[in-house]
């Protein structure tokens, strides 16, 4: 387990590091506070190349940086933070902000490039709309939220384009794409299909679908955890994540492409 880059205390970057901020956006914009947002962790991460680079020289530190595989999880709060406040935006607006996400997803991706980065394997945003917070926030009785849907559905699309584009303009780029919103959708869908069976509602808080406060008193808890796709309203639970896990390093292209995980690794 690789420690958080901002874990105090001294840290062994040549195995890697996590810059993972829950609550993240692609958009610095997104969630401000505490959260460290994508262009930050890019910052974060420049300075890994500067440590490496003075302890290992800068032979060993490209060799390092060049080897490595970038796995990023980004985009899904930039649209709750969009939709929240823009329920009703119509398809060319909601065009117009999904080509602001992925611009500046592009400046950081071309940035991890810049400074060595090879290897990038990206979790797509899930089935937005589905989740037990979205569907319950939203007052959705039937089905999804059929606006975050229509998001994800543009930003996913905008994203495979974005990496296709780098893959042709930078050499030695190599990706690899999980395509978590197949994934959700079809847990939630047909849950009995991957050994669950309940795809809908949260294990853990409070309301119709369990879809908020987990851990905030009073909230419900489920016995039966193992037969949840959801631990609370956006979070999957351990059952279901060693599924995606298993799909991210190992996939089949209408999966995980056009690289799995472990290809990536291999990729010299
Ligand atoms: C990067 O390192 C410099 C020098 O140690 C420090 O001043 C700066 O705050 C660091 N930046 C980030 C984003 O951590
Ligand atoms: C969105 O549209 C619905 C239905 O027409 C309306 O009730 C709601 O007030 C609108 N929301 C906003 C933020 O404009
Ligand atoms: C990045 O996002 C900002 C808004 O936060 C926007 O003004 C800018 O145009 C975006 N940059 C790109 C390259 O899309
Ligand atoms: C899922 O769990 C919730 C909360 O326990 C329950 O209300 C719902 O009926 C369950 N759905 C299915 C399909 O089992
Ligand atoms: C993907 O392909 C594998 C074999 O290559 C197959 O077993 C699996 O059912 C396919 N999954 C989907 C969702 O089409």
């Amino acid at each position: 387990m690789l420690p958080p880059y901002l874990q105090p205390g001294p840290h062994d970057f040549t195995d890697g590091s996590n810059f993972a901020s829950g609550g993240a956006g692609a958009l610095a914009t997104t969630n401000t506070g505490t959260v460290a947002s994508f262009p930050m962790q890019l910052s974060y991460f420049r300075n890994v190349t500067k440590l490496l680079q003075q302890k290992l020289g800068h032979l060993e530190a490209k060799r390092i940086l060049r080897n490595a595989v970038y796995l990023i999880s980004i985009g899904g709060c930039d649209y709750f933070s969009f939709y929240a406040t823009n329920p009703n935006a119509t398809e060319p607006q909601q065009e117009e902000y999904v080509a602001i996400v992925i611009g500046n997803l592009t400046t950081v991706l071309q940035g991890i490039y810049n400074l060595g980065g090879r290897k990038i394997a990206f979790q797509n945003v899930g089935s937005l709309g589905c989740l037990p917070a979205m569907r319950q926030i939203f007052g959705v009785t039937e089905g999804c939220v059929e606006g975050l849907l229509s998001l994800a559905n543009l930003h996913n699309t905008a994203l495979a384009n974005v990496l296709k584009e780098l893959e042709s303009q930078l050499s030695g780029f190599k990706y690899s794409i999980f395509n978590y919103y197949d994934a959700t959708e079809d847990r939630y869908l047909n849950p009995a299909t991957y050994g669950f069976t309940n795809g809908s509602d949260g294990c853990c808080g409070t309301g119709p679908y369990r879809g908020v406060d987990c851990a905030i008193e009073p909230f419900e808890l489920c016995e039966d955890l193992p037969e949840y796709v959801w631990f609370d309203g956006g979070h999957s639970t351990e059952r279901a994540n060693f599924q995606y896990a298993k799909l991210i390093w190992s996939g089949t292209p209408n999966t995980t492409g056009p690289y799995n995980v472990q290809q990536l690794f291999q990729q010299v």
